[in-house]
């Protein structure tokens, strides 16, 4: 497996990758600035050139924001993630950002739903801290998001 950065050419790979992973994608806008603004790191994890997930992060307060952790479905459960993961703790230690936060959908927060999120955030050291409203759009609604916290490693 090997850990790339995303470039602007390589656009349709992650729509793809992204209409595959989440319910709600990223939209246009999202990904010009994702791919453009320098601040903004997009990675990808492939294998034999073949991209199995990707990360979105970028600088927000003090911390590091991950808004895209996603993993093909075939390739989850190896550690893919987990090396996107290792990369975001990279690059807070190497930012100086005193944690790496996500926040996710509160209905993809229900453990032992299949949906749920919430209890991989907290196999990997993540914590819930706060909750934003109405911080999602999907299916022409709007949803809480719960944002989760993680210090240095
Ligand atoms: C969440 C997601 C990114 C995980 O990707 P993955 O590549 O399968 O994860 P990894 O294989 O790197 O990590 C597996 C680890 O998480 C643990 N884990 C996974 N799901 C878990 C769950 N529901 N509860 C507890 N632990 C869980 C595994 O036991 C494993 O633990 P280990 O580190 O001790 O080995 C993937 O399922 C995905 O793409 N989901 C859809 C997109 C999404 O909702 N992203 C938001 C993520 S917050």
């Amino acid at each position: 497996m090997l850990i790339v950065t995303a470039t602007a050419k390589d656009l349709d790979t992650l729509r793809d990758l992204d209409m595959r992973c989440y319910f709600y994608p990223v939209p246009e806008v999202g990904w010009s600035h994702a791919l453009l603004d320098s601040a903004c790191v997009v990675n990808m994890v492939k294998l034999s050139n073949r991209p199995l997930g990707y990360s979105i992060v970028e600088p927000l307060g003090k911390g590091l924001r991950i808004h895209r952790l996603g993993v093909l479905k075939k390739f989850r459960g190896i550690g893919v993630a987990k090396r996107l993961l290792h990369k975001a703790e990279d690059m807070r230690r190497d930012t100086g950002a005193d944690a790496l936060t996500i926040m996710v959908p509160e209905i993809h927060c229900l453990p032992g739903d299949p949906d749920d999120v919430s209890g991989y955030l907290k196999s990997q050291g993540f914590l819930a801290y706060a909750t934003q409203l109405d911080a999602f759009r999907m299916y022409g609604r709007k949803y809480d998001g719960i944002i989760f916290k993680r210090g240095p490693q």
